[in-house]
């Protein structure tokens, strides 16, 4: 919680700062405001429409991004940037059980790319999210840098964590719930932001094309 908390902040310093001129220095995610059922129905249809081909990792996406269903108000630009913050928090907790786990010294190489993609996504992945969460849905281009540096670094991302997944991850989530929690946001941030998209780039995250 006070890893998901430190990195909201992050996003919502970068957006009070470049939005401080204009004084709108509101938020971009607060959690548990009271949701319209239209509201829910969009996290849970797009949870669902996203995550098509791992019903757990659409439940998971449901119950991680309703508490932000009021701050989301049925934008994809919007739930790209509470998927992500969600992800980091969850990449967050799973390095730091590595680090306690016995067998951690067979894990080095999984808990540095976690401790990696953390930083980069508060270096860059988040403050660009923020900046596209500000953006109408039917607005955001093709073309849009941020979006191109958030799609490039989530693949990469999504690389890293299949490897490390398959690397040893998959053989101890059952001693490291946190492990398949990170798996879930992780596959989820990726449908959320790729799906929608797919003929932007054709690239779902399943690795095909629909
Ligand atoms: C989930 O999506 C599938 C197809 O994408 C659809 O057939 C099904 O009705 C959806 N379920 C819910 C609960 O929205
Ligand atoms: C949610 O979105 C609708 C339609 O885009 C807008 O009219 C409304 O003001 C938004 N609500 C909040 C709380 O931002």
């Amino acid at each position: 919680m006070r890893v998901l908390a430190a990195v909201v902040l992050t996003a919502f310093a970068a957006a009070a700062s470049r939005c401080a001129a204009a004084g709108a220095n509101k938020p971009l995610l607060v959690e548990n405001l009271p949701a319209s059922a239209e509201a829910k129905d969009f996290i849970r249809a797009g949870c669902n429409e996203t995550c098509i081909r791992r019903p757990d990792a659409a439940r998971a996406c449901y119950e991680l991004l309703l508490p932000y269903a009021a701050s989301i108000n049925s934008s994809y630009n919007r739930a790209s940037l509470a998927i992500v913050t969600v992800m980091v928090s969850k990449l967050a907790d799973l390095a730091k059980d590595l680090r306690s786990f016995g067998e951690a010294g067979k894990l080095e190489g999984c808990i540095r790319m976690l401790d990696e993609t953390v930083a980069g996504a508060r270096d860059q992945a988040l403050p660009a999210l923020g900046r596209i969460s500000a953006i109408a849905d039917d607005k955001l281009k093709a073309k849009d840098p941020d979006f191109l540096l958030v799609w490039n670094w989530l693949r990469d991302v999504d690389i890293n964590f299949v490897k490390c997944w398959d690397g040893g991850l998959k053989r101890i989530m059952d001693r490291v719930p946190s492990s398949i929690v990170a798996d879930h946001s992780e596959y989820a941030a990726a449908a959320i932001i790729s799906r929608p998209r797919l003929k932007w780039a054709p690239q779902s995250p399943d690795g095909e094309n629909p």
